[in-house]
């Protein structure tokens, strides 16, 4: 079985991606939603909730995990590594392939304030941006929208505007969505980019290394979709089901206190 966390449903954008790949393994998704959103969090806490979430899964019977969160990645991935017995595939904002695609020369990091403030994210910017302009912008009322299961409407493309107006005025013709949240907006992220824009989405990438890490000894199951939540399930589900796009029970996994 395939665990998957992250602070509450972008990490969906993975799951989904997961899926299409590996249609019939079992997956088990947490939704850390009673401590979501990580991104404005000190990083000591997301190491502690990434332990805690990844412990739970594993307990459960998770035999890889899936950081489905880039803040978490950023923070605690090599902690993970270091601690669980089961192979941990992370989550990083695609500052390499938005490099390449690049026309103008300019890329916009959309992310969490954490997950840009992270040596992870300056290393990639060092190693794969330095032919590039990279401006990087904390979006936090993009988690909220999809938080809030609320992915079209005029209010929400606005709230997109805010944010990428200013860019591409700037020049910024390719954007990379380095938080998980974001792909499921991706519509409104497409129009508020503008006609030619390119669009980087890290999640098919990162499913291609689950499939990796799974042909080494991850049998497949009937593919099940198992989904849990730290929160209220009866607060957290008529979002999760708007973003996941079907019915789906969500298990209380308990508030599972910082060890
Ligand atoms: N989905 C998360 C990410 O990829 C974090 C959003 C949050 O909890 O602030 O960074």
């Amino acid at each position: 079985m395939i665990g998957l966390f992250d602070s509450g449903l972008g990490g969906l954008s993975i799951a989904r991606s997961v899926r299409a790949a590996l249609p019939a393994h079992n997956l088990l998704y947490l939704a850390d939603s009673a401590y979501c959103p990580y991104g404005p969090r000190p990083i000591d806490d997301v190491r502690t909730r990434s332990l805690v979430c990844s412990r739970w899964l594993v307990e459960r019977g998770a035999q890889v995990i899936v950081v489905a969160c880039n803040t978490a990645t950023a923070a605690a991935v090599d902690l993970l590594r270091s601690e669980l017995a089961v192979p941990v595939v992370g989550t990083e904002p695609g500052v390499k392939p938005a490099a390449a695609a690049t026309r103008s020369g300019r890329v916009a990091v959309l992310a969490t304030s954490s997950t840009l403030a992270s040596e992870r994210l300056t290393h990639l910017v060092e190693r794969f941006g330095k032919q590039v302009q990279v401006t990087t912008v904390a979006c936090p009322k993009l988690v909220d929208l999809v938080e809030r299961g609320e992915l079209t409407g005029p209010a929400a493309l606005a709230t997109v505007e805010h944010y990428l107006a200013p860019l591409r005025a700037a020049g910024v013709d390719t954007f990379v969505l380095g938080c998980t949240h974001f792909p499921l907006i991706a519509p409104l992220i497409v129009a508020a980019a503008g006609p030619g824009a390119t669009i980087i989405d890290t999640g098919p990438a990162v499913a291609r290394q689950v499939a990796r890490v799974v042909v080494a000894g991850i049998l497949p199951g009937a593919g099940l979709f198992r989904a849990a939540t730290t929160g209220d399930p009866r607060v957290v589900r008529a979002a999760f089901e708007r973003v996941w796009g079907a019915e789906c029970k969500i298990e209380p996994a308990g508030l599972i206190a910082d060890q």
